[in-house]
């Protein structure tokens, strides 16, 4: 057990680095944590959101909607056309779908939170740019703060590889429970995906399975 030892030497390099910054001038330390967050101070500071090219495109910010401290946490990819002009998650074709895979598990939309790896819709639903996600996933780790789900799924291949930080593929990933930040994690496929390969429902099915028995009844 080397963690007393190590929390020892964590403040004494953390004294010494504070003592650094006195010595520079630096008297006062504005703790970012006093965002005392809640959804409806994350959807502010979003408002005007100019980190990324997408503003330009834009109608809406989808920023998610659902239960904002539901167990359980989808995380798709990004507003399309549907999502865009009404400024919420999931409304279109796909978003059918997602709702018939929650109903699958006795939930309602209701009863979780949607959300997108990105938040606003790439032209022409190409797929997410690596600096739109980078620029844009602060919110989302916000949105994990606010609600803190027992559960993630992630949703197709993008919203899996940016929360797993990994290159794999969907197909590999899927089916089984990682960790993120102590949260478990479920990939799956993308219910647009399915649209496109209605075989694979079996597995989503399976999935969405595995996530009904973590997720504790209400
Ligand atoms: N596809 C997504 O990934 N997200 C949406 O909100 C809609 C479609
Ligand atoms: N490709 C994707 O982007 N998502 C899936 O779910 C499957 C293939």
């Amino acid at each position: 057990m080397n963690l007393k030892k190590d929390i020892k030497d964590a403040i004494h390099d953390l004294k010494g680095y504070l003592e650094y910054q006195r010595s520079l001038g630096v008297i006062d330390i504005p703790f970012s944590n006093e965002i005392a967050m809640t959804m409806e101070d994350i959807r502010k500071r979003i408002a005007g959101c100019q980190r990324c090219r997408l503003y330009t495109g834009r109608t809406n910010i989808v920023l998610g909607a659902g239960k904002e401290d539901a167990d359980l946490l989808f995380v798709g990819e990004a507003p399309g056309r549907d999502e865009d002009i009404q400024g919420r998650p999931f409304v279109g074709k796909a978003g059918e779908l997602l709702t018939r895979i929650i109903e699958a598990i006795n939930l309602k939309r209701e009863d979780v939170y949607i959300t997108n790896i990105i938040k606003c819709r790439p032209p022409q639903n190409r797929n997410p740019e690596p600096d739109e996600i980078y620029a844009c996933e602060p919110f989302l780790v916000e949105q994990i703060q606010v609600i803190k789900p027992k559960i993630i799924c992630a949703l197709g291949t993008f919203a899996a590889r940016a929360l797993l930080r990994t290159d794999k593929k969907i197909s590999e990933l899927r089916g089984r429970f990682y960790s993120y930040h102590n949260i478990k994690l479920m990939p799956t496929y993308h219910p647009a995906y399915l649209l496109r390969n209605p075989a694979e429902k079996r597995d989503v099915w399976k999935d969405i399975q595995a996530i009904a028995i973590e997720v504790p009844k209400v």
